[in-house]
């Protein structure tokens, strides 16, 4: 069972030199532990931390859709480690043009020291990071977002002291974001209750292998159809857009039979009375979510927002 420790560890974190950063799933219980108590100590640290793990070294972010939080977050913690970011738009490379995704790789592996990409196929990063040479680190895809998910355990630690035992109620779309809490949950060893209509709950591939991995934790995640069931006496209740980037073609449909899974303070009120709300951002208020839970007391939205640059810094610390 991973437990979490009052002790703050090395600023730098586990060393995953050269580890590719694709899924939590291949990370063992120890090493996310680890990189979740490294973004504590980065936190902790702040503008203070003399540490700069990436002197002398250049960090490509390759973003092919568009990203505030994760740009901006891998962009400062680059320079805040002493290194240099080098920001690419897919549409301005020569990647608009054909050049594969696998050559690209092969290029950017000459030029800097690790790459952050942002793709709509996780399959396209798979295949990057399969040609590239250097670290890569996936910045959200269709599948996955696991930086997010890094994040969203710091805050789930700062707020309640450990990680090991919490419930989190996830409800709406079984989206990537969805996805990277259910790996979560099994490396950290804390109950995910995922609630969604059958069409949107998340892809059977990633609970079996977060399920397997939650063996050796104690975590546990369950899927069921009911929100009300999920969130009862829950320690935090999590959502995300019923749209993802790259399925807007079906938005329709999604807000439709995701309508019954909006957030809201009735909601909120079956968790346990210390709940927090919890988001990945952007929200979109009105649907997924009120402005009242959103605005609201239990909201941890923009600390978690914020937690994105010290998940960051812990691991480009870490594999850089
Ligand atoms: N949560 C998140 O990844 O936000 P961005 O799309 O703004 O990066
Ligand atoms: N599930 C959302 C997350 C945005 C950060 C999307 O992929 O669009």
């Amino acid at each position: 069972m991973a437990v979490l420790g009052s002790k703050v560890p090395a600023l730098e974190g586990p060393d995953l030199c050269g580890r590719d950063v694709l899924t939590l799933h291949d990370f063992t219980p120890a090493e996310v532990t680890a990189l979740v108590e490294s973004a504590l100590a980065w936190k902790q640290a702040g503008r203070n931390a003399r540490s700069k793990p990436l002197a002398g070294r250049s960090v490509a972010l390759l973003f092919l859709k568009p990203s505030t939080r994760t740009r901006v977050a891998f962009e400062v913690a680059v320079a805040a480690l002493g290194g240099h970011p080098v920001c690419l738009q897919g549409g301005e490379m020569q990647l608009a043009r054909g050049e594969t995704i696998g050559d690209t790789g092969r290029v950017l592996s000459q030029l800097v020291d690790a790459v952050v990409i942002r793709a709509f196929g996780h399959r396209d990063v798979e295949e990057l990071a399969a040609a590239a040479s250097v670290p890569v680190i996936n910045g959200l895809t269709d599948l996955l977002h696991p930086s997010q998910a890094l994040a969203d355990v710091l805050t789930l630690r700062e707020r309640f002291g450990r990680l090991a035992g919490l419930k989190v109620s996830y409800v709406g779309d079984g989206s990537n974001v969805c996805h990277s809490l259910c790996f979560a949950a099994a490396k950290c060893g804390f109950e995910l209750r995922v609630a969604g209509p059958a069409q949107y709950q998340p892809a059977e591939e990633v609970l079996s292998a977060a399920r397997a991995d939650a063996r050796a934790t104690g975590g546990a995640i369950h899927v069921l159809a009911d929100a009300r069931e999920a969130v009862s006496g829950v320690d935090a209740v999590y959502t995300d857009t019923w749209v993802s980037m790259g399925f807007e073609s079906g938005a329709d449909a999604r807000r439709r039979a995701l309508e019954p899974y909006r957030v809201d303070e009735g909601l909120m009120a079956l968790a346990a009375p210390h709940a927090v709300f919890m988001h990945d951002l952007p929200a979109h208020r009105g649907e997924e979510v009120t402005d009242a839970v959103m605005d609201g007391p239990a909201s941890v939205v923009f600390t978690q927002a914020g937690n994105r640059l010290h998940a960051a810094k812990a691991l480009l610390a870490s594999v850089v």
